[in-house]
Order: C-alpha cells, then structure tokens, then sequence
C-alpha cells in the first residue's frame, strides 16, 4: 500500500471534484490518500512520508492557479524524488481538434516554465461550463467564449465534459505505476512539449 497526496488548485469547485474521485480510485486500490486544496497547503510542512504525488488545477484566463505554482515551487523536491504527475482541466481540453491539443500543450508548459517541474506525466482534462456559479460579469464572458468554442450559452443549465472513466483511468495508471505494474493503459510517459500560447479573454479569476 502506498501513501498518495492529491493536491488541487480550483476556482469554481470543478477540480476538487476530479481530484476527490482521484483519491477515491486509488482508495478502493487500497493505497492511502490524502486529497488537499493547494490553498490549505502553503507555508505548511507535509505531515507524511508520501509515495507519489499527483497535482492538478484548472485554467483561467490561460493560466493554473497561483496556489498550485507555489505549492509545486514549495515541494519541487519531493516532485522530483518520488513518482508525480500533473492535471491539467479546463475547457480547451474538451475540444477534439489539433490546434487545441497544442493549446493545452502550451498552457501546460507555461506552468512547467514557471515552476521549473516538468512532470512525468501530464494528463488534460476537460472541465465544465457553470453557469451557476458565475456572477454576472463572468457568465457573460464565458457566453461568448462558449459560442466562439461552439458550446451552449443557455445559462439555465451547467455542463459537464469531463470524461469521467478517463479520470478513473488516469487514477489507476498512477496507483499501478507505484505498484511497479502500470494499470488502465495509460500512457506515462511525457508528452511532447511546444504548441501555441492560450491567452484567453476571459476575465483572470485566479484564487
Ligand atoms: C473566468 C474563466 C476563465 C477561464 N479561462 C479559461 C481558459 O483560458 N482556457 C480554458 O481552456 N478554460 C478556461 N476556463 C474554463 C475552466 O478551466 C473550466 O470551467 C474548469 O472546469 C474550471 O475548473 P474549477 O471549477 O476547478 O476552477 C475559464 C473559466 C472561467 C470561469
């Protein structure tokens, strides 16, 4: 059994849930897991010897939250010493074609720039349109971001495109590669770096 920390960073609340299902796959597999907000975890000393380390955040106006940067710049030691990987969620990941593959990729490497982690495995996944938790001034960005991608504007409703039994995936490649027998055929190795930057217009919601 090994000893896991989950650690998020989530603006609207869409990757503590990710990051909880995480944590209860890799439970159900036995290991030990602590999910934390990144928030919770600056300027703390981690209370356990961990055996692998997954993080993650979501992307807001093109980059990952600050807390994540700074947890992963607090922590690069044991990133570096024992098995890590990184999530990346957002809407772009959602979209199926080429060019926002490369866009994902870029946002990605802007955070392994400026943290100075390049993680072993990256994993995009793609979040959630909700409406419900914006107020009024958000809603209407995230509207005509939403009609440019294509998406539905009717803020009647939330929409969730996150592939559920990819995260499990996901999840269980970790806890299998800890185990020395990698599980659910995810690929760990790191993907290609390069790829177009992923500004986007939409208003910096970071934190
Ligand atoms: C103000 C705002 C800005 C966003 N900017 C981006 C962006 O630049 N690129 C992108 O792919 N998704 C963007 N998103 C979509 C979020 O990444 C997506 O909603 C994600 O599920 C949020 O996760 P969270 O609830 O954990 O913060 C943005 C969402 C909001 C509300």
């Amino acid at each position: 059994m090994a000893t896991i920390l989950v650690v998020y960073g989530t603006t609207e609340g869409h990757t503590a849930g990710i990051a909880e299902r995480i944590g209860a796959v890799m439970r159900d597999l036995g290991h030990e897991v602590h999910v934390h907000d990144s928030r919770d975890l600056l300027k703390t000393t981690l209370e356990h010897a961990y055996d692998g380390v997954i993080v993650g955040g979501s992307v807001h106006a093109g980059v990952h939250q600050r807390s994540v940067r700074e947890f992963v710049g607090q922590h690069r030691d044991l990133l570096d010493r024992v098995p890590s990987a990184f999530f990346s969620v957002s809407l772009t990941a959602a979209e199926p074609d080429e060019e926002a593959k490369r866009d994902v990729q870029a946002v990605v490497d802007k955070f392994a720039q400026e943290t100075g982690w390049q993680p072993r495995h990256i994993e995009p996944i793609a979040g959630a349109l909700v409406y419900s938790q914006y107020n009024i001034f958000v809603r209407h960005i995230m509207k005509l971001i939403a009609k440019r991608l294509g998406r539905p504007t009717d803020a009647s409703q939330d929409y969730d495109y996150t592939d559920w039994d990819g995260v499990e995936r996901f999840a269980r490649g970790f806890a299998g590669q800890l185990g020395g027998s990698p599980e659910g055929g995810t690929e760990w190795a790191p993907p290609p770096g390069g790829g177009q930057s992923d500004e986007r217009d939409a208003s910096e919601a970071d934190e």
